[in-house]
């Protein structure tokens, strides 16, 4: 007789598994225009009618305010013949100190529940890199996030963070630490607002530019030394082509890099920011990001070479460029030390990997144009290439 078991627990699926692909596409649009709010200028009407919509209210860092008088006029008749509701320009500070707290990301957030805007709304952002760092850690977490325009005034955020697709504010005394990834609804960058900055800060953003030159486009690179007199000299046909090359490379390497959302452990675009990050961080921020970033990018091209990466030519070239464009390479920083005597700068490369998850991954230079990963860096030759730094 055969025997008929009872049915037990394990008789029963252990479990049940459904896994689903969510394709989700983006487009990212991005402008190269001047005077955008001219009446005339039908880039940022073009791109409102595109979306639809229903209102709109601009968020302007208040030197730009200063620095344009009557940009806010202009803005405001330049809706007036659109078809949607103009809620006004709501102005605040920027610069790094913003996105010290949630300060300005709860009065952006206020004001976005004030003024109703919603998800089929926009917000405009007119700044620097950290005003639309702050004010997009807002509009990015809003309603989950309402539409985004982009409209960046620094040469750093025009040639590079204006047309990422990231935002964040500083945290646990980490750079960057509390953000969001999003792709904005459109960047749309005036190049006339460049004219306002400093001299100094103007030439500092163009480390961007370098940095991406060098782990994408070697051609780029030379272009930027035989054009190093005219950079430096902020002649606006250099500094505009640069500002563009840079940017539309940074959105190729987004677009088509296959990881837009940094959810591996590679950071290409990060050349030499595991020690900038740092040192903005040790500096409580005095050392901005431009400046920082060329220490950085100065110190891992040395680590380049000294690790036998790099041919030693292509290093002094870098260093060139950097010095030509008027930027440090060494800042007192990179110098200071624990109780043990162990550099702090060195704990960057822990965050940096912290910041990612996974292994430790960091680009470094084979080639001009030419970057590899590694995954581990020697502690004792970053120090020997920070003394040469130092005695440069
Ligand atoms: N989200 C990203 O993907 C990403 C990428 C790179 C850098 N960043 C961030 O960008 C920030 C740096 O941006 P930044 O270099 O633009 O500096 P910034 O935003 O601090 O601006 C520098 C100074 O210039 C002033 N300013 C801005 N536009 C001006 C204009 N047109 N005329 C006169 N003054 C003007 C600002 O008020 C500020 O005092 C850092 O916080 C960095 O971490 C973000
Ligand atoms: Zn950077």
């Amino acid at each position: 007789m055969a025997h008929c078991a009872k049915p037990s627990y394990h008789s029963r699926p252990l479990m049940s598994r459904h896994d689903f692909q969510i394709p989700v596409l983006f487009k990212h649009r991005i402008v190269f225009t001047r005077n955008a709010f001219a009446p005339e200028n039908p880039a940022l009407a073009e791109i409102l009618a595109e979306g639809g919509g229903r209102r709109a209210l601009v968020f302007l860092e208040s030197p730009v305010a200063t620095a344009w008088p009557g940009l806010a006029a202009a803005i405001h008749a330049y809706f007036q013949p659109l078809g949607l509701e103009f809620c006004g320009t709501l102005e605040f500070p920027g610069g790094e100190a913003v996105k010290s707290d949630s300060t300005l990301v709860e009065q952006v957030w206020q004001a976005i529940d004030t003024h109703h805007i919603d998800r089929h709304s926009y917000t405009l952002i007119i700044g620097g890199g950290a005003f639309l760092d702050a004010v997009g850690v807002a509009v990015a977490t809003a309603h989950r996030g309402v539409r985004l325009i982009r409209f960046p005034t620094t040469t750093l955020s025009q040639d590079d963070s204006g047309v990422g697709v990231k935002c964040a504010i500083n945290g646990f005394h980490k750079k960057n630490w509390i953000g969001a990834f999003g792709v904005p609804f459109a960047v749309i960058n005036d190049l006339d607002f460049l004219n306002t900055q400093t001299p100094a800060a103007n030439r500092a953003g163009l480390i961007e530019a370098v940095k991406v030159a060098l782990v994408k486009d070697r051609k780029f690179f030379e272009w930027i030394e035989a054009h190093l007199t005219d950079l430096a000299a902020l002649e606006p046909a250099a500094l505009e082509h640069c500002v563009k090359h840079s940017a539309l490379l940074h959105a190729h390497h987004i677009a088509t890099g296959g990881d837009p959302f940094e959810t591996g452990s590679s950071r290409p675009l990060d050349f030499g920011h595991w020690a900038a990050h740092k040192l903005e961080s040790l500096t409580d921020y005095a050392l901005h990001h431009a400046p920082a970033v060329a220490i950085g990018v100065a110190l891992d091209t040395l680590y380049s070479e000294r690790c036998g990466l790099l041919d030693p030519a292509a290093a002094a070239r870098i260093l060139r460029v950097i010095d030509e464009l008027g930027l440090a390479t060494y800042h007192p920083a990179l110098d200071w030390t624990d109780a043990t005597g162990q550099r702090h700068v060195f704990t960057g490369l822990d965050e940096f990997r912290e910041h990612l998850g996974g292994e430790l991954t960091v680009l470094l230079l084979k080639d001009l144009g030419t970057g590899v990963n590694v995954n581990h860096l020697d502690r004792p030759l970053l120090g020997q290439c920070i003394d040469l730094l130092r005695s440069r």
